[in-house]
C-alpha cells in the first residue's frame, strides 16, 4: 500500500487533473499542498466537465477526504464559490469532507491588485501570471506578514495585521505602481464574512494526515502547475511562486518524506506553456496550431490559448531527477494522430555546445534550439484503444522512445479525455 504523489512533469496543464480523479479511487484523502487558483484541473465525468482551482479533485467522490495543505494560498471569495458550485451539483453532502489546513496563507485583494499592476508595469517583459495574486501572496508568507486561516480566525489578530499591511501596501500601491489606495473597512468586513463562512473547514491538517497515515488510509497528493514552473528548478524567473516539485508535497502539507512511497509525473506526449518564458520547442506554425486546435489548448483559468510545441525530453528528464519520479504518466496522445514524422527534442544545442541537462540560466535557455529525433508518425484515431499492445506500431515506439530518453517508466498512457479512455499499464497505489 502506498501514498502517491502526482506531479507535473512540464509547464503545468498536463492533464492532472483527469489522472488524478483516475487515481482518486484508490485514494482515502487528496491533499493539494502548493499553488492556487493560479491552477485549474478540467474534469471529464460521465461527459460532464467540471473545472476546480482551488478544491481537491476527490471533491466529486463523496467519500474522499479532501485537504487544502498549509502550503496552498487561498483566495476565500474563490473557494466559497467552488464550494457552493460543488454543493449545487449535489457534491460535498458533508462539510467534513473538507479540510483546510491553519496555516494556509490567505490571499488578500491587494495580493491581487499589485500581481496585475506589475505585470502591466513589466510591459513586454511581463511574467504572464494569472494575475490570481499568487506571488504577491508567497512573498508576504516570505517575508512573514502573511495572513494564515489561523489569523483570520483570531479577531485581534486579524484587524491587527491587515491594519499593518494595508498601510505598507497602499504606500506600496499608491507611490510606486500608481493604483488607488484599497479602504481598510471593506476589506476586514468582507473577509469577516469569509471566515464565518470557512471556519468550520479550518484545521490542524498536518495531525489529521498523521493520523489518516497511521490509520492506513492512503493518501494521494495532488500537485498544481509543473516542475518546469518551481520556483527553484523551473525556468526563473518565468516560473510560478511555489514549490512545486516532491519536496514541496511535504513542506505543504506537513508529512513527512517516508511517507510518499510513489512520484508519478504527468506529462503530455507533446509540450504546452501559457504565459512568457523560454520553450525550446515551440512551434509557431501550422503544426502549432494543429496541436491546439487537435489538444483544446485553451486555459482552464484564464481561458489563454497555450503555447505549443514537440516533446522536449531534456525539460521532463530533470523533472523525473529532481522528483524522484518512479513513473509517467503520458497524457493527449491521441493529439499527435495524423503527423506524418514526430519529433522528440533529446539535447538542446547552445553557441555550437550540446546541452542534456535543463539549464540553470535564462539566456541560455532562451537561446537554446532542440535536437530532434524524428519518429514516424500514425493515422489511426486512438480514442477507442485501451490496451499498449492495440496502439499502432508507430505509437508504441514513440512512446517507448520517451521512455528510454527520460529515464522513467510509463506507467499510463491516456487517450481521450474520459475516464475510460486510458491504457493502464501499472497502479501505483497497489505497488
Ligand atoms: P502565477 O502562478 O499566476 O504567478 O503565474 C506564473 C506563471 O505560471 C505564468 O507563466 C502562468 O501562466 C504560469 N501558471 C500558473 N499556474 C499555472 C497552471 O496551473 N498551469 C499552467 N501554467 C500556470
Amino acid at each position: 500500500m502506498a501514498n502517491v504523489a502526482i506531479i507535473g512533469a512540464q509547464w503545468g496543464d498536463e492533464g492532472k487533473g483527469k489522472i488524478v480523479d483516475l487515481f482518486t479511487h484508490d485514494a482515502d484523502v487528496i491533499v493539494r499542498y502548493q499553488g492556487g487558483n493560479n491552477a485549474g484541473h478540467t474534469l471529464v465525468v460521465n461527459g460532464k466537465k467540471t473545472v476546480l482551482h482551488l478544491v481537491p479533485s476527490g471533491a466529486l467522490h463523496a467519500e474522499k477526504l479532501c485537504v487544502i495543505g498549509n502550503g496552498v494560498v487561498v483566495d476565500p471569495e474563490v473557494l466559497i464559490d467552488e464550494i457552493r458550485a460543488l454543493k449545487a451539483q449535489g457534491h460535498l453532502a458533508n462539510d467534513e469532507q473538507i479540510r483546510i489546513s491553519e496555516q494556509a496563507h490567505v490571499i488578500m485583494p491587494y495580493h491581487k491588485l499589485i500581481d496585475q499592476a506589475r505585470e502591466r508595469l513589466r510591459g513586454e517583459g511581463m511574467i504572464g501570471t494569472t494575475g490570481r495574486g499568487i506571488g504577491p501572496a508567497y512573498e508576504d508568507k516570505i517575508a512573514r506578514v502573511g495572513i494564515r486561516f489561523v489569523d483570520l480566525l483570531e479577531e485581534d489578530t486579524f484587524r491587527e495585521k491587515l491594519e499593518r499591511n494595508i498601510q505598507e501596501k497602499n504606500f506600496y500601491l499608491k507611490a510606486i505602481l500608481k493604483e488607488k489606495a484599497l479602504d481598510f473597512d471593506q476589506i476586514h468586513d468582507s473577509y469577516c464574512q469569509f471566515r464565518d463562512q470557512l471556519k468550520g473547514y479550518v484545521t490542524n491538517t498536518g495531525l489529521l494526515l498523521d493520523q489518516k497515515i497511521r490509520a492506513g488510509k492512503r493518501v494521494l497528493f495532488e500537485g498544481a502547475q509543473g516542475t518546469l514552473l518551481d520556483v527553484d528548478h523551473g525556468t526563473y524567473p518565468y516560473v510560478t511562486s511555489s514549490s512545486t516539485i516532491t519536496g514541496g508535497a511535504c513542506s505543504g502539507s506537513g508529512v513527512g518524506p517516508q511517507h510518499i512511497q510513489q512520484v508519478i509525473g504527468i506529462s503530455k506526449a507533446y509540450t504546452t506553456r501559457v504565459g512568457s518564458g523560454p520553450f525550446p520547442t515551440e512551434l509557431h506554425g501550422p503544426e502549432g496550431e494543429t496541436l491546439r486546435r487537435e489538444g483544446a489548448e485553451f486555459g482552464a483559468t484564464t481561458g489563454r490559448s497555450r503555447r505549443c510545441g514537440w516533446f522536449d525530453a531534456v525539460g521532463v528528464r530533470h523533472a523525473v531527477r529532481m522528483n524522484g519520479m518512479t513513473g509517467i504518466a503520458l497524457t493527449k496522445l491521441d493529439v499527435l494522430t495524423g503527423f506524418k514524422k514526430i519529433p522528440i527534442c533529446t539535447a538542446y544545442r547552445y553557441e555550437g555546445k550540446t546541452i542534456d541537462e535543463f539549464p540553470a540560466s535564462s539566456k541560455v535557455m532562451q537561446g537554446a534550439k532542440p535536437v530532434y529525433e524524428e519518429m514516424d508518425g500514425w493515422d489511426q484515431t486512438l480514442d477507442n484503444v485501451r490496451n499498449f499492445s492495440d496502439l499502432p506500431l508507430s505509437a508504441q515506439k514513440y512512446v517507448k522512445r520517451i521512455e528510454e530518453v527520460i529515464g522513467s517508466e510509463i506507467i499510463l498512457v491516456s487517450v481521450g479525455p474520459g475516464r475510460e479512455q486510458t491504457i493502464l499499464l501499472k497502479n501505483p497505489f497497489e505497488k
